[in-house]
């Protein structure tokens, strides 16, 4: 079998850079290189302060880095001296031209498949671990194999991600599954062992599963369709609940119970966000659609639908439970991030409720422990599409909880992050205008001490009917 010595990972960012990391740290005989176009990125993955938060991913670096562990903006060099290549670069959905708004943009897959072919001197591996739609790697093998050398020979692999983010270096440390697909060849089977070999050196074999290149494709837009569908049919059930005096948290642990069903993803909340669930979801739908398959399309739709509603329906309910207006008032926003312990906020709900609060012409003060000021910045601006100067005077950004819910009308939980369960509500409720509204958009705090203390208080799947 073919024995893996390089490997090299293109794209530094927050699945190549965990990934690859956790890889050198349990494989000291691989060498293992990280390339990225983004010097910045390249920059802050070789300097103390990482590119991106993750808790663990510190410790790791700082064991292999420079020793089997390199971080690089030389692509070239990456790719011709590895035998095997990650693929890990961005696959957004696109923007415009044919399936705008559902299909995924392969351009940078493409670019960097383009980049193996035309520089490398011997055969190579590539394993898609980028998520693609199912059938890419058939593209990736046409660009490769047309514009290969003589005596160069590629295999593709498809070798998905399920980390998730805030508790990637657990998972990647002890995953429920690594997921290797191959073409059934015995060259595509051989490709298949030498992936294997490399995961092996910590996953216990039987967490290993090889299987098909378009099953293991489709599998991974599979998993973060039906996660999601777990989300947005637990957040149909809290609009009920609100309705009707049933209590989401109670409803879920019931039905959770379940051993076919199991607890885990059953949490009501503003609605999910993060660069996946959404966009392979859209992708899964555009499949579906170039498939003639348009129910099939609908129901996984559905699923991105509800998850609109959710947020719509949470920022609403702000501003009726404050009169109807929120002109002029000053609403505190805690938490940016897409979830807990990351500082990632793509697609976050977070975002979708301050565009919200700022159309309806309120104040809103920002807090978030793990994102810049600049971050939440692009996000508000859409990176440079929405001018600031608009909006500056009605946005603060803070560096405290205090900070921010001091003089506020509304203070409105956005992100679970651990700190919000462990505030001094009393001491935030005397620096508040009465009566003083909070809103749990991720059912994390305690309402009847809140209620105590005297806050008006509003949870996403709690009515008030008794
Ligand atoms: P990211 O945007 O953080 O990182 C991608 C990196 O690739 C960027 O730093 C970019 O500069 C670099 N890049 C793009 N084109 C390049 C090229 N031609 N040569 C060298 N570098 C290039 O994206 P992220 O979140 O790491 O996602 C990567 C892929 O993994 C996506 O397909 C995503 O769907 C998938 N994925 C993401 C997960 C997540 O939790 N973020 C989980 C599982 C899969």
């Amino acid at each position: 079998p073919i024995q893996v010595k390089k490997i090299c990972c293109i794209g530094a960012g927050y699945v190549g850079g965990p990934t690859c990391a956790v890889i050198a740290l349990k494989c000291p005989h691989i060498q293992v290189t990280i390339v990225d176009l983004n010097q910045q990125r390249i920059d802050a993955w070789n300097s103390d302060e990482l590119p991106i938060y993750e808790p663990g991913l510190d410790e790791v670096v700082k064991a292999a880095r420079g020793k089997n562990l390199f971080f690089s903006t030389d692509v070239d060099k990456g790719i011709e001296e590895a035998d095997l290549i990650f693929v890990s670069v961005n696959t957004p959905t696109k923007k415009s031209g044919i399936g705008a708004g559902f299909a995924a943009d392969l351009k940078f897959l493409q670019l960097a498949t383009r980049r193996i072919a035309e520089v490398a001197k011997s055969s190579k591996i590539v394993v898609e671990k980028s998520t693609v739609p199912c059938r890419t790697a058939d593209a990736m093998r046409t660009i490769l194999e047309a514009n290969s050398k003589p005596g160069c020979s590629f295999d593709i692999l498809s070798n998905p991600e399920f980390l998730a983010e805030g508790t990637a270096i657990e998972d990647l440390f002890a995953p429920d599954r690594v997921l290797i697909g191959s073409l059934q060849t015995q060259q595509g089977k051989d490709a298949c062992e030498a992936l294997t070999q490399v995961y092996a050196n910590w996953v216990p074999r039987e967490r290993i599963l090889t299987v098909g290149l378009w099953s293991s494709e489709l599998s991974k837009l599979a998993a973060n369709a039906m996660l999601a569908q777990r989300i947005s049919s637990v957040n149909a059930l809290s609009a009920i609940c609100e309705a009707t005096g049933a209590n989401i948290d109670e409803v879920a642990y019931a039905v959770g119970k379940d051993t076919r069903m199991g607890s885990k993803f059953l949490k009501a909340s503003v609605g999910f966000g993060g660069s996946c669930f959404q966009k392979d979801i859209l992708n899964l739908v555009y499949l579906s659609e170039s498939l003639h398959l348009p129910e099939v399309a609908k129901y996984w739709r559905a699923v991105v639908e509800m998850n609109e509603y959710q947020k719509s329906r949470f920022a609403n309910k702000v501003v009726d439970t404050l009169f109807n207006t929120i002109t002029g008032k000053k609403i505190a926003i805690l938490g940016w991030a897409f979830k807990k312990d990351t500082g990632d906020t793509r697609e976050s709900p977070a975002i979708t409720l301050a565009n919200h609060f700022l159309n309806e012409k309120a104040r809103i003060n920002i807090y978030d422990p793990q994102v810049s000021k600049d971050q939440i910045w692009l996000d508000l601006t859409d990176y440079g599409d929405i001018p600031a100067e608009p909006i500056k005077p009605h946005v603060t950004i803070s560096q405290s909880v205090e900070e921010a819910c001091h003089n506020a009308e509304a203070i409105v939980v956005c992100t679970e992050w651990d700190e919000f369960k462990k505030l001094d509500w009393q001491k935030i409720y005397d620096n508040c205008p009465r009566p003083a509204f909070v809103f749990d958009g991720r059912l994390i705090l305690d309402r009847k001490a809140l209620t105590d203390i005297g806050f008006k208080v509003t949870t996403i799947g709690t009515g008030d009917r008794l």
